[in-house]
């Protein structure tokens, strides 16, 4: 999996964080844990979260140290936790180009490395001696958890609104993104603020982050660019944000009822179907409006940071969550 090319300037701390989630996660030997644990590490990903704790932490007055890199550690650990409980929950085969845990080996085996991780995670962060980052962290992972459930108990409902739609995306991606920005720039003494600038940025970044994640999982043709499977919301149920502006759409909104209830079209063709009728409704680029939106209250929190080259750099990963394609 590709990394992200304006973390350029991190490089070197990143090589630092692989190293530090590389000593956390093979401290176990031969065991088939720590087999799982190398398979994960080895299929990469963007390592977006860590990048953001080590370039927020560029507001604080401490500068880089080995507890920076133990909480961006932590953070990617976490982060790999939730994917590995994501990948069971939405019966996913493949991450990061490579088979998932519970395609691989089996839920139970999935879910108990997912905790493992969790449990890595903890330890290693509670190792920096800031209990207020475990509180961070404990609180980002409570929301997230609250999301999925919500998302849960949201599947196949056709008479939800937007509201629910940005209230989970907020709990199960946003809270996270913004822990991982506050966290950066409190390891390194930055000042309550500035902690809660960075972190309204990360929110406003993990917003349009999903929104355009959700965008992507309907309107790429293949998997190839992501590493992950498409189609698979809609497969499992789950109506992003372009579905749920068809469903509330005061002209077509019966049509995509009636169509989704029918349940007459199998997933390949209702996906099809999905695709060529939110274009037409003008559904997903309102999406894509929204997640701009977010990236432009994202820009503005920074505007309240002092200009500097690492200000740039957020200004610049803001862009790239609108424009990614992986
Ligand atoms: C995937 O996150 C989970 C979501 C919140 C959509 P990423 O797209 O950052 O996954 P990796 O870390 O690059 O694999
Ligand atoms: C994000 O949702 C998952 C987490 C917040 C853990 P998705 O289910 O859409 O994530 P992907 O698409 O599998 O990465
Ligand atoms: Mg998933
Ligand atoms: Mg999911
Ligand atoms: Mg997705």
């Amino acid at each position: 999996m590709r990394g992200i090319s304006f973390f350029e300037t991190i490089q070197e701390e990143l090589v630092r964080v692989e190293e530090a989630i590389r000593g956390t996660l093979r401290a176990d030997g031969e065991s088939l844990a720590s087999r799982i644990c190398i398979h994960l590490q080895e299929a990469g990903g963007k390592r977006l979260r860590p990048g953001l704790t080590l370039l927020a932490a560029q507001f604080g007055p401490k500068g880089p140290s080995d507890q920076l890199y133990r909480v961006a550690a932590a953070v990617e650990i976490t982060h790999m936790a939730t994917l590995v409980h994501d990948d069971t929950i939405d019966e996913a085969e493949t991450r990061r180009g490579i088979p998932t845990i519970n395609a691989r080996w089996d839920d139970g085996t999935a879910i108990l490395a997912g905790d493992m991780l969790f449990a890595k995670a903890v330890s290693l962060l509670a190792s920096v001696g800031q209990p207020r980052l475990l509180w961070i962290m404990a609180d980002a992972i409570g929301a997230m958890c609250q999301g999925e459930i919500q998302q849960l108990d949201r599947r196949n409902d056709l008479n939800q609104e937007e509201i629910h739609y940005l209230e989970r995306v907020e709990k199960k991606t946003a809270v996270f993104i913004a822990a991982a920005c506050q966290m950066g720039a409190l390891v390194s003494g930055a000042d309550e603020e500035t902690g809660l600038r960075l972190r309204g940025y990360g929110l406003n970044v993990g917003m349009a982050f999903q929104i355009i994640d959700d965008l992507l999982d309907l309107v790429q043709a293949s998997d190839s660019h992501s590493g992950k499977p498409v189609g698979l919301d809609l497969k499992k149920g789950v109506f992003t944000l372009p579905l749920i502006y068809a469903l509330n759409d005061n002209g077509k909104g019966d049509f995509f009822r009636t169509q989704l209830q029918k349940g007459c079209l199998n997933h390949a063709e209702l996906l099809l179907w999905a695709c060529e009728h939110l274009e037409s409704t003008g559904a997903l680029d309102r999406s894509r409006r929204l997640a701009t939106a977010y990236i432009t209250k994202a820009r503005d929190e920074l505007l309240h940071l002092p200009e500097s080259p690492v200000r740039q750099v957020l200004d610049e990963i803001a862009d790239f969550v609108q424009e990614r394609s992986f």
